[in-house]
């Protein structure tokens, strides 16, 4: 069955997340780079599926903490095609996690209203993985509480490329001119077509890299990294990247001023300055 989340929450954790939403604006969309499993598990000479099973603590963390803030999207990169070219039983591992997770802990991901979905060339996976998560997703279909993606055998790289193959295809078969493709066209034809652009995106362990994620869709995504390894990244790490999220200004390529005139010059207040004007 599953606990239900808001029930089992601690006194305390509501409180650091009351205030966290009294802070600012939540993302609505936060994507992570969980990375540093390895460095976590060999630092305490354990075999590094040891981090990645430590990892899934962490996921499942903070995937709770999300839908508990009422956090739209929550994104997760975990499985590149490049990991493919890892030693073999690191993969093997890997796949074996992955489906002990998906077999454990979808019923309670449904029970607390997650829809599940994943990005990525899922025919890569093994067929049973690809059953559990047909599975998962036929499940949660219609729940509307947080959307959990997990990327999986994914490239930013692959999936724009897998893009333009079928844009190509629709001009050749005429369904489209090439003048009809903008960015909103093109976007359409991605994997992530039903998912909001991230707003912000952590990455763990301290490298400042995209490594092939989500390449098309970060163009005015916030970074937050921290020194963290993911294993060790739980709630209150969590929250802190949130605050930092909040603290930004996201200028969308406009400047400061700019953002401020739009926000004095919004419809209401040009009609008030009209109203008192003529009152005068
Ligand atoms: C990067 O750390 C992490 C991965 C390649 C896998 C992430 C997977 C998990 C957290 C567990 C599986 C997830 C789910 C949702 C079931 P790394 O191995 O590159 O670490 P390193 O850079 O220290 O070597």
């Amino acid at each position: 069955m599953g606990n239900n989340w808001l029930i089992e929450q601690k006194e305390d954790d509501k409180l650091k997340q009351e205030a966290l939403l009294g802070q600012g604006k939540l993302p609505h969309h936060v994507a992570v780079i969980m990375d540093g499993n390895g460095r976590w598990a060999t630092e305490r000479n354990l075999p590094r599926i040891a981090g990645h099973k430590e990892g899934i603590e962490s996921v499942r963390e903070i995937v709770k903490a999300s839908s508990q803030l009422g956090i739209g999207y929550l994104t997760l990169y975990a499985f590149s095609i490049e990991n493919w070219k890892r030693p073999s039983a690191e993969v093997q591992g890997l796949m074996l996690l992955l489906e002990h997770y998906l077999k454990t802990e979808i019923d309670e991901l449904h029970n607390n209203n997650v829809r599940f979905l994943t990005i990525g060339k899922l025919s890569s996976l093994p067929k049973n993985v690809q059953k559990l998560i047909k599975s998962a997703q036929e499940k949660t279909k219609n729940n509307k509480g947080l959307t959990l993606t997990l990327a999986l055998s994914y490239s930013g790289r692959w999936d724009i490329v897998r893009a333009v193959q079928m844009i190509a295809l629709d001009v050749r078969r005429g369904k489209i001119s090439p003048e009809d493709i903008s960015e909103e066209r093109f976007s359409s034809y991605l994997q992530t077509n039903s998912l909001p652009a991230p707003d912000l995106v952590i990455r763990t362990s301290g490298e400042m890299r995209l490594s092939n994620f989500l390449l098309w869709e970060v163009a005015y995504s916030e970074f937050y990294i921290t020194n963290k390894y993911w294993p060790d990244f739980r709630r209150d790490d969590f929250y802190n990247s949130i605050e930092s999220y909040m603290q930004r200004e996201r200028r969308f390529g406009k400047t400061s001023s700019q953002l401020r005139d739009e926000k004095s010059s919004s419809a209401s207040n040009y009609i008030q300055w009209v109203v008192n004007a003529l009152k005068k």
